[in-house]
């Protein structure tokens, strides 16, 4: 008998097709009524997965009573309610690690990119600028910059790791210090943001970090300063940001996410001093295959040996 997996995200089509064939599984957005369905059929369901960027609510999970686990294709929890699922007694599984590479490589092209204005480059020479002038501005180097990092978890460190072939000088900012980092800690967010060139957000989503990155912050990092978010839109405070950009503040932001995805705000894409990505930072054909080999193995260990292999 297979398993009953509910799926309630986005999945990447291979990761739906391959669940589809090892489990017994239901695509919750693909029933006519969800609600109906749930109704008629939550019992039945063992398993669910999902997706960082949807997540689940605990009204759903509260209507599975025989869900033993969550596997998420993702790193990122902020939207699933971790506590509460293990407080009903499901196991929550995610991918760690196997994007650490990928997200650090993004962090670094956005920062690339805001301090040499590549992007902004390369629409100028589409436009024929070029041609006609006046002369593309000077960047910002970044070789030997003062590099500030806001989360110092696996993604954070493999930032650092990066940034050594461009001697840097490396900071960070965390909630206590981390053990075994070889990096200067700073206690104070405000005085990282002051000391650095650039100034990397990679500290996990949610409640306890919303608006991390506020005007204050931002003032800190002042109008010399580039702000760089791999992390989540909601650890900065967009409107804030804006007003920071506009008044020329600081000096620029390279953002991979936004506070309320997919959408952004039209005010920053009329502006030239940010790089805008769609939520790209792990999206490699390597890494997704390796994140969708994770969310199976999850599975497969809880079920066959009941542990996940990648606990939240
Ligand atoms: C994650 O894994 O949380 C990423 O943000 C999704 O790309």
């Amino acid at each position: 008998m297979k398993i009953k997996l509910l799926n309630v995200g986005r999945l990447p089509p291979a990761l739906e097709t391959r669940l589809g064939q090892t489990h017994d599984m239901t695509t919750l957005a693909k029933e006519q009524d969800p609600e109906a369905f749930l109704a008629a059929h939550a019992a039945g369901f063992t398993a669910l997965v999902s997706s960082a960027a949807v997540g689940v609510s605990n009204d759903v999970l509260d209507r599975l009573p025989n869900l033993k686990v969550i596997s998420n294709f993702g790193v990122g929890l902020d939207k699933i309610d971790v506590a509460h699922a293990q407080a009903c007694g499901i196991a929550v599984g995610y991918t760690p690690d196997v994007l650490n590479d990928c997200v650090a490589d993004t962090a670094f092209g956005l920062l690339l990119d805001i301090a040499r204005g590549m992007s902004a480059a390369d629409r100028y020479v589409r436009k024929g600028q070029w041609v006609q002038g006046p002369a593309f501005p000077l960047g910002r180097k970044v070789s030997g910059a003062r590099l500030g990092i806001v989360g110092l978890g696996r993604i954070g460190r493999t930032i650092a790791r990066r940034s050594i072939g461009f001697d840097m000088d490396v900071r960070y900012h965390a909630r206590k210090p981390v053990a075994d980092a070889e990096w200067t800690y700073e206690p104070s967010l405000a005085e990282l943001a002051r000391w650095a060139d650039f100034l990397v957000v990679i500290t996990a989503g949610g409640p306890a970090t919303r608006h991390l990155i506020n005007e204050a912050v931002l003032n800190a990092l002042g109008p010399d300063g580039f702000l760089i978010n791999v992390a989540r839109g909601s650890v900065v405070d967009e409107t804030a940001l804006i007003r920071a950009l506009q008044d020329k503040r600081i000096a620029g932001a390279a953002l991979d996410v936004f506070e309320h995805e997919p959408e952004v705000p039209q005010v920053l894409m009329q502006l030239d001093n940010v790089v805008l990505l769609p939520h790209i930072a792990s999206a490699t054909r390597e890494t997704r295959q390796a994140m969708a080999d994770r969310v199976c193995d999850n599975l497969q260990s809880f079920f066959a040996e009941g542990r996940l292999l990648s606990p939240a």
